[in-house]
């Protein structure tokens, strides 16, 4: 564990197809313990104009926005997968790290093959069937939040979105260079994440030497289906 100073400011970073909109609880939370907090909505997302090019122009955006000293940097599944760009390209402004219900691998063919079909079939008709399918997996609270925040990203968006993702590197390099580094990091994950299952939290955590945090009767989207417990886990690491 380093023992450089503690970040005072905390970056949030969505997943997808979602927004800023699902760290409200969060935010509340960090900002009571007195910490800066930023959410940033990605292009496509949440009323943001644009589209994502890469991940890593999406991490390059970001960087943009902090303060030049460390911050502390949180991403929930897609935001996991820009946090790991983020901190591939400047490991410097990266003091904590948090990555939540998400994984370093890349995508498999099969996975990659899916994402274009989604990408053309959300370009010609709407997201309107990731919400139907998000909707069987989700408990009815999470659901209806995620149904908002997906109604308000663009088609083109979405498709970009799923195609940077279907093109990002493997980050586990990433997390190896930063066990090198003493840097500290969290993985925290739903008992009952299917997507990214705990598994994989656990292999970020070992690769990283960091520590792992399973948050009971949380599905994909943690944050959401257990607020309170996932802002204890943020509030005991992040300070
Ligand atoms: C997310 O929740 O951000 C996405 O499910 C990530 C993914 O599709 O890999």
């Amino acid at each position: 564990m380093t023992t450089a100073a503690v970040p005072r400011t905390v970056l949030l970073i969505h997943a997808f197809p979602l927004s800023s909109e699902m760290w409200t609880a969060q935010k509340a939370a960090l900002e009571a313990a007195g910490l800066q907090v930023l959410t940033p909505n990605l292009p496509g997302f949440g009323g943001e104009a644009g589209e994502l090019l890469g991940l890593d122009q999406a991490a390059r955006l970001l960087l943009d926005q902090l303060p030049i000293e460390p911050v502390s940097v949180v991403g929930l599944s897609m935001g996991g997968y820009i946090a790991l760009e983020l901190l591939a390209l400047a490991p410097e402004r990266v003091g904590r790290l948090v990555l939540a219900d998400t994984h370093a691998q890349g995508d498999d063919e099969a996975t990659t093959q899916s994402r274009e079909e989604q990408a053309v079939r959300v370009l010609k008709e709407g997201p309107g069937f990731m919400i139907g399918k998000a909707e069987q997996e989700q408990a009815p609270a999470t659901a209806a939040q995620t149904r908002r925040m997906t109604l308000q990203a663009s088609r083109e968006g979405i498709a970009a979105a799923l195609r940077a993702m279907a093109a990002r590197p493997d980050r586990r390099d990433t997390l190896r260079a930063a066990a090198e580094r003493g840097l500290p990091v969290l993985a925290l994950v739903g008992t009952q994440d299917d997507l990214t299952p705990p598994e994989q939290a656990r292999e970020m955590a070992r690769l990283s030497g960091g520590q792992v945090t399973e948050l009971a009767a949380a599905g994909h989207l943690s944050n959401l289906d257990q607020p309170e417990a996932f802002n204890q886990a943020l509030l005991d690491f992040l300070l």
